[in-house]
């Protein structure tokens, strides 16, 4: 069996081969595959099955990690949104290096996300800015992100000045907040399996197409 229908059979949790369902014919493209088992948790009822860890590093090295939603994936990568002034956001720039993490409990199954980091074009961080709420896009500048707040009324009275700001008009994309995208150097898909013998899949890119290998679990 070559390795791509050996992948095709695992991620199908024992189920056996299943070559003849057209979503599992894409396994040779990592993120046509990734879009597959989002839809899958999405179907599963777990709650938020597009939000992900995202790890960044200061230059010294030093890592840390929180949760954001994952707003587009394509071919060019991962994208979310996020305060430009934020903590992430200036170990980004000092660092351009990500590594997100989905964890779908329910299905047993991890998906690992490693690349460099560039932001979005102004304009599609402007057009997924207009699609949110209007809370959402006072919310956005009210609060200067991982900033100390010495009092939440600040943050409140911040909201109501921006309230009366934009009271009638269209609220402007802050040059401060935007999306960034991940492009992935490497994707594991992690399924787990009886007595921890669980399959790992790696993606690279190469060239145009991707290499693939397995790991032990
Ligand atoms: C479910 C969930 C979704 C979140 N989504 C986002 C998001 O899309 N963008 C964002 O900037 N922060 C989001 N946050 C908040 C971040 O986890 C974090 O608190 C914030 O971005 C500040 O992180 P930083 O100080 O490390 O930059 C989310 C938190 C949770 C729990």
């Amino acid at each position: 069996m070559s390795l791509l229908n050996k992948i095709r059979c695992a991620f199908t949790l024992g189920q056996g081969l299943l070559i003849e369902n057209k979503a599992l014919q894409s396994t040779d493209d990592p993120i046509a595959f990734f879009k597959f088992w989002l839809t899958e948790a999405e179907k599963s009822g777990i709650i938020l099955p597009e939000s992900m860890s995202i790890s960044t590093c200061t230059s010294e090295g030093r890592p840390s990690s929180r949760i954001v939603l994952l707003k587009e994936v394509d071919d060019q990568g991962f994208v979310f949104f996020t305060n430009y002034n934020s903590r992430k956001a200036h170990e980004l720039e000092e660092n351009p290096f990500a590594a997100l993490l989905f964890h779908w409990n329910m299905l047993q199954r991890q998906v690992r996300i490693e690349g460099r980091i560039e932001r979005i074009s102004e304009q599609a961080s402007a057009d997924y800015f207009h699609s949110r709420g209007r809370g959402s896009q006072i919310g956005a500048w009210a609060s200067h992100q991982s900033d100390l707040l010495e009092d939440r009324e600040i943050l409140v009275e911040r909201v109501k000045h921006f309230e009366n700001k934009f009271k009638g008009k269209t609220i402007p994309l802050p040059d401060f907040w935007g999306g960034y995208r991940v492009i992935p150097e490497r994707i594991e898909f992690w399924q787990g399996k009886a007595d921890r013998l669980h399959d790992r899949f790696i993606y690279q890119p190469n060239n145009k197409s991707w290499d693939i290998t397995r790991l032990n679990p």
